[in-house]
């Protein structure tokens, strides 16, 4: 992992993950956001049909994925700790299907093993500071004919000076909620080495399309914007 200078520079203020994404609350699901305009047509394609399957959803903010999965026929678990991202859910169709779980993604997950068909992270992979210990959990709570779909900013993007931020409007200053430089190779050994093994990588950069529709993703064309990763539990000869 590299040390990460973020582009916007002196004036950027930089905040805890947490208290980020608690400010960052208010206007997330309104902003010209190109990584989520690129992602959730690839997450669907990547998550395939989910009727009747057992879902968590880590570090599942406003419920943008989380909601569409409950819509979907699935059975919703989802966990985040800035409370002013979840409490944006809450109205949203199906928040009430929901088992909603207050808790750091860094600590040992409260969930028993086994206990998913799916385990899905959108967007939270730059905020985990050590991927082994995340990628075990996940592994741990994983049915063994389930899977983990993991989705993140492109490692690409920290080449550009690129991390998590939002623009205050409060204070017209940007605002970077902590994060790392990790870099693609930080993603897939530490998911090898926690007993996955890598199905598929998907990677999308901005095209002509998506450069006419956001002022925000015009300056990107043709650069690498977004990362899944999909993982199936190893077999034990497998490792
Ligand atoms: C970019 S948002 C993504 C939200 C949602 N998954 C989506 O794709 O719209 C990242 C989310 O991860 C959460 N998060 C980051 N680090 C976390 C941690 N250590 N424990 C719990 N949640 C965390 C943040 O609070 C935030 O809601």
């Amino acid at each position: 992992m590299a040390d990460f200078v973020f582009k916007s520079g002196a004036d950027a203020e930089f905040v805890d993950t947490r208290h980020g994404y608690d400010r960052w609350a208010a206007i997330y699901d309104d902003e010209d956001n190109p990584l989520i305009a690129v992602e959730q047509a690839r997450v669907d394609a990547l998550l395939g049909d989910v009727r009747g399957l057992e879902i968590v959803d880590l570090g599942c903010g406003t419920g943008r994925h989380t909601l569409r999965l409950v819509q979907r026929g699935a059975r919703l678990t989802a966990i985040d700790f800035a409370d002013a991202m979840v409490a944006r859910a809450a109205g949203k169709p199906g928040w009430r299907d929901v088992r909603f779980i207050r808790h750091d993604l860094q600590n040992p997950l409260p969930l028993p093993d086994a206990s998913f068909d799916r385990v899905v992270s959108f967007l939270v992979l730059e905020h985990i500071t050590h991927l082994p210990a995340f990628f075990a959990e996940c592994r741990r709570i994983c049915r063994p004919d389930g899977f983990l779909l993991a989705t993140t900013l492109h490692p690409a993007m920290s080449l550009r000076g690129i991390a998590a931020h939002f623009n205050d409007p409060a204070t017209g200053r940007d605002v970077c909620p902590a994060g790392h430089a990790h870099t693609t190779s930080d993603y897939v050994n530490s998911a090898l080495a926690a007993g996955w093994r890598l199905e598929q990588l998907d990677e999308a950069c901005v095209d002509a399309a998506l450069a006419a529709r956001s002022t925000r993703a015009a300056k990107y064309l043709g650069w690498p914007m977004f990362l899944a990763l999909k993982l199936s539990p190893a077999a034990p000869d497998d490792r």
